[in-house]
This record gives structure tokens, C-alpha cells and sequence, in this order.
């Protein structure tokens, strides 16, 4: 954790960003690192955790075409965010690869020096798409797959989408050269029986599985503690299966922490978002799909940046606008998390993308 003010020991390297070429850092001292931008809120998964069915049903209102951002607002968003020091860009949802036209925006995307594409998707379009959106310059997926076990995956898709389309996806992409890695939910009495399997089928592959304790995100999912399995039991229980070591994290901030197969057979991770959070080291915006950008997964409410730019604004404003919005910005929801926070107001997961 950071103190208030001061700077997370490896956040060494500061750079570019801010006014007058001081580092912008929140009320936290944490930086803008991380552009995670919503391209829809629709999916054609309707997994119970996120978009329940009661729910997101054929009444549900999405946003309408004209309230969502277009390419190039997307990209000129993104292109300030770069300036203030944002080094990734992640493209979700909802399923970013249901967006019209997605290998477009990447190639705009790509045209903003020295950042890293990379993108969440449910993989079921990606035997398609995995080619054209490698070409306009995507460097990397993360496929959601909750359960290699064909039954529980379309029972937790809702949709009846089968395993098989999704591994299709993944040998697309990592056919393509796309560095990939799996991310799975994990629900205690839902999936938790298939989670070794999971682990076992992408063991001896360049592929790492992330295993996600399940959050309170939204306000529909229904979320209870007795459904969260710790991170620390599963790593017990794969351990015991396949002796594991623990991995330095790759930057400051990784979200998962991660393990080696002992064996050489390649690496799994998990994400504890609730029994161990990492808002400590949160680099993380959220632009959603029409113009709104989040400073926390958990907030109630983001700083409309859309009206802004319909109505005229310079670069200049909306650079302020992220400016502000991030100087002021102390959300630490997860650290914070207790009996009666998730019964709070919070943005949809599918609106935000995760
Ligand atoms: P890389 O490490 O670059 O691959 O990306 P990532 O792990 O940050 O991105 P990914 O979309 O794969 O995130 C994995 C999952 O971690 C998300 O789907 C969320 O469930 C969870 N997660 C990501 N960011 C946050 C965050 O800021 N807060 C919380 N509480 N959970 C997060
Ligand atoms: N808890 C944890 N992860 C979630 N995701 C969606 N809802 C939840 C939740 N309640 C994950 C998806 C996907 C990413 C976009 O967010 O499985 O990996
Ligand atoms: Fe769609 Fe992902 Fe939400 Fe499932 S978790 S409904 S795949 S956006
Ligand atoms: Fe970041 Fe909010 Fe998640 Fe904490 S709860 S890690 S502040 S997005």
C-alpha cells in the first residue's frame, strides 16, 4: 500500500504526464497506467454472475447506437490518456468483438506510440477476428473461460455456447501469434469442482490460467461471501496436485498473482480481489462504452467526457478533465469492503467491462 501522497517504492520511473511535467498520481499517490475502455455493453453470453438472465433479458435497454462513443472519440480519449502516462490500453465490454468493425479501432489505437493493445474477450468470435485484429495490431487476449467441463460452461454462460467454440478461439489466436491467457471466475459449488481440470488442460501450454474469486460487482449478481473460494485453497489444492513456486510479478501492479509449475510445465495465477485486494497499487481508468470514465470497478458514478467533446471541447479541457478526475481520485473499494458495502450502488460489470 501506498502512504497518502507518497509513491509506491516501485513507481520509480514516473514519467511524462501531469503538469509541467510532474508525474500525475491520484490522492493515493498511485499513477494512470491503465486505459480499460468498454467498446458495447451488449454479449451474447449471459453468464449469471454479470448479465443475469432476469435481468439482461429481450426488455433490457442497452445503449442506444448514438450514445455510444465512436472510433474516433475512442481513440482521441485514449490518445490524452497516453500523454498523462497511460501505458495500456485493454479493450472489454460487455464482448468487445460483438463492436462492428474492432480491427478498425485497434489499427487507430496503434497509431498511439509506446503503448501495449491488449483485450478480454469471451473468445467465441476469435476464430474470425483473431487474424484481422492480430493484423491492425492487437498484442494480446485474455480469454474468459470459466469451466472446461462442457455441462457447468453452458449452464454458466446460460447461452449453451460450448467449451469447444472457446478453445477453437484460443488455438485461432495463438495461432495468429497472440500471446494468450485464460481468466476464469471461480463460483464455490458452481464451477470449483472443474477448476484442476481447467488447470490440467492448459498445463504444458504457453497459455496461463487465472483463476478470479468471485466479486460483488454490480448489484445483480447475487453475490455472497459463502461463494467465494480463496485464492489460498485453490493454490493448495493445485499445489497438492502439481507442486508450484511462487513468481515475481512482471510489473508493479499485476493483478494476478502468479505461480510456476514445478515441473516446467508453465504457469497458473490467481486473483484475489477480495481476500487479498490490491487497490494499493490500482493504475487502473474506466472508460465505458458511452464516454464515462470510472475510477474505480466499484464506483457508483463516472465524469461524463462525451457530452465534453460533443459539445465542442479542446484537447485541452478534456486532458483537465482526466487530470482532474484522477488527482482527485481515492477509491479503494476493495480494501474497504465489508458486510454492507455490497449492498451499495455500483456500475454493472458489463457496463465497465471488469
Ligand atoms: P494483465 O495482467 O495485463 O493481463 O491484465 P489484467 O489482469 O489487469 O486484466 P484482466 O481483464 O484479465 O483482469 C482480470 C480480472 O481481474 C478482471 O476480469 C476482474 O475480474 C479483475 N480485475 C481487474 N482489474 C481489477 C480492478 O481494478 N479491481 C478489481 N477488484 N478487480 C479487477
Ligand atoms: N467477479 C469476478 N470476475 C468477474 N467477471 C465478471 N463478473 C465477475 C465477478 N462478479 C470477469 C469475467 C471476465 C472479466 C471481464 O470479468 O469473467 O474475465
Ligand atoms: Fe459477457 Fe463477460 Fe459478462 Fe459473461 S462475464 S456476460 S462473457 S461480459
Ligand atoms: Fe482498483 Fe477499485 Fe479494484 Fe481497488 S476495487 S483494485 S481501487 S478498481
Amino acid at each position: 500500500m501506498t502512504n497518502a501522497g507518497g509513491l509506491h517504492p516501485e513507481w520509480d520511473d514516473l514519467d511524462g504526464g501531469g503538469a509541467e511535467g510532474s508525474a500525475l498520481v491520484d490522492a493515493l499517490g498511485r499513477p494512470m497506467r491503465d486505459l480499460r475502455i468498454s467498446v458495447t455493453d451488449r454479449c451474447n453470453f449471459r453468464c449469471q454472475y454479470c448479465m443475469p438472465k432476469e435481468i439482461f433479458g429481450p426488455n433490457f435497454a442497452f445503449l442506444p447506437r448514438s450514445a455510444v462513443l465512436s472510433f474516433e472519440e475512442i481513440a482521441r480519449l485514449a490518445r490524452l490518456a497516453a500523454a498523462l502516462g497511460v501505458r495500456k490500453f485493454r479493450l472489454t465490454g460487455g464482448e468487445p468483438t460483438l463492436r462492428a468493425q474492432l480491427p478498425t479501432l485497434v489499427a487507430m489505437l496503434r497509431e498511439v506510440p509506446d503503448v501495449e493493445i491488449a483485450m478480454t474477450t469471451n473468445g467465441t468470435m476469435l476464430k474470425t477476428l483473431a487474424a484481422p485484429l492480430g493484423e491492425a495490431g492487437l498484442d494480446r487476449v485474455t480469454v474468459s473461460l470459466d469451466s472446461i467441463d462442457d455441462a457447468v460452461f453452458r449452464s454458466m454462460n446460460d447461452m449453451d455456447f460450448p467449451v469447444a467454440l472457446v478453445l477453437e478461439g484460443i488455438d485461432a489466436a495463438a495461432g495468429v501469434g497472440l500471446p494468450v491467457k485464460i481468466n476464469a471466475v471461480v463460483r464455490r459449488g458452481v464451477n470449483d469442482h472443474t477448476l484442476l481440470d481447467l488447470a490440467g488442460r492448459f498445463r504444458g501450454t504457453p497459455h496461463t490460467v487465472r483463476f478470479i474469486e468471485f466479486m460483488d460487482v454490480g448489484t445483480t449478481n447475487g453475490w455472497k461471501m459463502d461463494e467465494v473460494l480463496p485464492a489460498s485453497d485453490l493454490v493448495r489444492m493445485i499445489d497438492e496436485r502439481w507442486p508450484l513456486e511462487p513468481v515475481e510479478a512482471a510489473y508493479p501492479g499485476e493483478v494476478a498473482q502468479r505461480y510456476r509449475y514445478r515441473d516446467g510445465a508453465g504457469e497458473v495465477g490467481v486473483i484475489t480481489s477480495v481476500t487479498q485486494p490490491f487497490c494499493g497499487t490500482c493504475t487502473r481508468l474506466r472508460l465505458s462504452a458511452e464516454g464515462k470514465i470510472y475510477t474505480c470497478l466499484f464506483a457508483a458514478d463516472g465524469v461524463d467526457l462525451r457530452e465534453a467533446m460533443r459539445e465542442g471541447a479542446s484537447d485541452e479541457v478534456l486532458t483537465s478533465l482526466l487530470e482532474s478526475t484522477w488527482r482527485a481520485r481515492e477509491d479503494r473499494y476493495s480494501a474497504l469492503r465489508s458486510q454492507s458495502t455490497p449492498g451499495l450502488r455500483k456500475v454493472e460489470m458489463s457496463y465497465i467491462g471488469g
